[in-house]
């Protein structure tokens, strides 16, 4: 991945939960470390605007958000850490991009087809509760990729879509102004575990069965003795691979611990000593970065400085890009 540009945007949702930690942060904490590319990691706040509308939420989000990141370890020296909304040179290529993206384009964008189909089973008008915001929100996501000419984009399997819709984007401009922009590629991990939730399903917060990151270390005891098992008998040998207590120990402990454990489940251990055990490496690999995420969002500032000095790289970055499309387009002699 030598010199190439790796970017992701990061939306700021709900409270950051072990899933989105194992499943997606992780990661991409791993790929920006990589020494030999530039990474840009962004909070996509003017992506979140298109749902959340609530003054203090939005602004918490992003607070939060960006505060989680740096707790878990993003370096701001070595990764490009800006906030989407600091960056203006997105939203004026934004424009530009959907002036050459066809409307059809939009319609087979599969976020916006699945509120269509929703609606259409409740009987409502297909474009209730969509806004521009939603349905441009492709087109946004390509003016976050391309201005900055960006080689990998690492995604969830969810995103993928949005990706390939940046590239014919891309496309679409280089055909009608001649080659400009670079066309990306998205990275997915496959082999990245499916973490459980407390009733076994996928953890999410649609489901609400979610351990979120960063709970005190008393709620993450309580919620973590919640996580459902079956009746075997606390003697009984049990087997750690279809145990989801098992699965979530493996991600946070050492080599030699997920032995122990797993040596401890063959020959039996209780569910109440193996929760215990899984709490004891959740609590020890959180509790820095706990500390870490708290100070942080007890000065905002402090995210502020960070996110406005990125901004400003983020910028430098863009602008000679944005100024070749504006003389491709005609904007100058
Ligand atoms: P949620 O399902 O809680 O709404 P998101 O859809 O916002 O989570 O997911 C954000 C990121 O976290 C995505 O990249 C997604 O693939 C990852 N992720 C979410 N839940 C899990 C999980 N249970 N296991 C692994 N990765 C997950
Ligand atoms: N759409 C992404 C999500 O919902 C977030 C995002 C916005 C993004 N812009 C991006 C991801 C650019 C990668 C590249 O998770």
């Amino acid at each position: 991945m030598s010199n190439d540009i790796v970017l992701t945007g990061i939306k700021p949702t709900g409270k950051v939960h072990l899933g989105n930690y194992i499943g997606a942060i992780k990661p991409a904490l791993q790929i920006a470390g990589a020494s030999d590319c530039t990474s840009l990691y962004f909070i996509a706040d003017y992506h979140g605007l298109n749902s959340i509308q609530n003054r203090d939420e939005f602004r918490d989000l992003s607070y939060s958000i960006a505060a989680t990141w740096l707790a878990l370890g993003l370096n701001p020296d070595r990764v490009i850490f800006y906030r989407q909304s600091d960056v203006p040179e997105i939203f004026e290529l934004c424009w530009i991009l959907a002036c050459l993206t066809s409307k059809g384009l939009m319609n087979r964008a599969h976020v916006y087809k699945a509120i269509q189909d929703q609606n259409e089973q409740l009987g409502v008008d297909a474009d209730t509760g969509v806004n521009m915001g939603l349905f441009t929100y492709p087109i946004l996501m390509a003016a976050d990729i391309l201005l900055f000419q960006s080689d990998k984009v690492p995604v969830g399997k969810d995103q993928i879509q949005h990706v390939e819709i940046a590239r014919d984007i891309a496309e679409s401009f280089n055909r009608v102004y001649g080659d400009t922009f670079k066309l990306p590629d998205y990275i997915v991990d496959e082999s990245t575990a499916v973490i459980p939730g407390l009733d076994g399903r996928k953890m999410s917060k649609s489901y609400n069965n979610t351990i979120p990151l960063f709970e005190t270390a008393e709620n993450l005891k309580k919620l973590i003795s919640k996580i459902k098992t079956d009746s075997t008998l606390p003697q009984e040998p049990k087997d750690p691979e279809t145990s989801n207590i098992f699965l979530l120990y493996k991600e946070f402990a050492t080599p030699t611990q997920v032995q122990e454990l797993r040596d401890k489940y063959l020959s039996g251990i209780s569910w109440g000593e193996a929760k215990h055990e899984l709490f004891q490496v959740v609590n020890a690999a959180l509790e820095e970065p706990r500390k870490k995420y708290y100070d942080l969002m007890a000065e905002p500032e402090q995210i502020d400085t960070i996110l406005s000095e990125g901004a400003r790289k983020a910028r430098a970055l863009a602008g000679p890009l944005l100024k070749k499309v504006k003389s491709r387009i005609g904007r100058y002699a």
